[in-house]
């Protein structure tokens, strides 16, 4: 194995790693790269973005230090700005993309630094909703390139899914989780192609039923959230659903929680709702938001949610911590 083919900064080896794009989640991964050792490169179009990066580390180093993640009072590697993407990823092992969710953009970028990454450069996307083929399709070349889809913050949020197809290079995948690991992150593989890959498929399928109770009078919006975040919420923070409901058949598990309740789960499942946001249900919503936030500034709301969520994450994924 060439010393290009190694899992980029595996092990907590200092490499270099290209964050292209340092919007609200390229500066978030940004700040998990540094804690995990890398000097990075940012590229980013808007000379505003430096600063923001800057404060975003500032901002989330206690956490990842709380989280295990990083250690020391500040980022021991690099980290450098340009307004050149090829110059962003000359030498990067790594290169995590992380532009607006629009192809043609992408689509761009990826030609212009297709001749400047180094050979055995693997770059990954983080977008939601394209999928991995239209993206490929940018490339001359995609054996090298994969979905490392986060969740915001990626900084705190442990899932990344990565995926590849037939026309990844064998290991490709493999290497990308490997050096996601490195970073803390729990990854899982998205083995097919399907629209919003796995956990935004997840939470679409919740929303979409809480939207309709709502909509239906069934119960508020503050009510719904509720429901979530002080019942099944809790639950899935340490296991998933088919884990939870593998308890819920008593000793004998799920075979008998199917066998319990499957009937009623064929009724409930057949007769989910399916709203639409058109703009009546989006005022319903909210106006439910705003009655439970009422104006209370979002910096203070992201920041009493990353101070919940760290502790949850730091009971909940003590593996992050290396
Ligand atoms: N926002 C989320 O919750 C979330 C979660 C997971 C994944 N993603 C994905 O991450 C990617 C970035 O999303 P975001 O929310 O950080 O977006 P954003 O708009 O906050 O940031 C995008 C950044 O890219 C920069 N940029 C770089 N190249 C550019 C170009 N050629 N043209 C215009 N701007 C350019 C912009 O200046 C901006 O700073 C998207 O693919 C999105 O689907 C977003």
């Amino acid at each position: 194995m060439s010393p290009s083919e190694t899992t980029p900064g595996s092990a907590r080896e200092s490499a270099l790693v290209a964050t292209v794009g340092g919007g609200l989640i390229g500066r978030s991964w940004t700040a998990l790269f540094l804690a995990a050792g890398h000097s990075v490169a940012v590229f980013d179009p808007d000379p505003a973005i430096e600063a923001r990066v800057h404060h975003e580390v500032e901002q989330a180093w206690p956490v990842l230090t709380r989280l295990g993640l990083a250690s020391g009072p500040g980022p021991t590697g690099e980290l450098r700005f340009t307004r050149d993407a090829p110059e962003a990823v000359d030498g990067a092992m790594f290169v995590q993309e992380s532009i607006p969710e629009r192809l043609p953009l992408k689509h761009a970028l990826y030609a212009e630094i297709e001749d400047a990454l180094l050979p055995g450069a693997i770059v990954s996307t983080s977008a939601s909703g394209l999928t991995l083929g239209e993206l490929q399709a940018g490339w001359r070349d995609p054996s090298r390139f994969v979905l490392g889809h986060p969740f915001n913050p990626p900084h705190l949020i442990p899932l990344v899914e990565v995926m590849g197809n037939d026309r990844t290079a064998t290991g490709v995948v493999d290497r990308a989780r490997a050096f996601y690991e490195a970073a803390g992150k729990v990854t899982i593989e998205v083995r097919r192609e399907v629209p919003g890959h796995v956990a935004n498929r997840l939470q679409a399928a919740l929303w979409r039923e809480a939207v309709s109770l709502v909509n239906e009078g069934v119960v508020t919006v503050a009510d719904v959230d509720r429901a979530v975040s002080s019942g099944p919420g809790l639950r899935w923070a340490v296991m998933g659903p088919n884990q939870v409901f593998n308890l819920g058949g008593d000793e004998r598990g799920l075979a008998a929680y199917c066998e319990h309740f499957a009937d009623s789960y064929h009724a409930w499942w057949d007769g989910l709702g399916n709203p639409r946001l058109d703009e009546a249900t989006v005022s319903r919503l909210v106006e439910g938001v705003r009655q439970v936030v009422g104006d209370t500034p979002y910096a203070e709301l992201t920041a009493r949610r990353d101070a919940l969520l760290t502790a949850v994450v730091a009971a909940t994924h003590p593996q992050t911590a290396r």
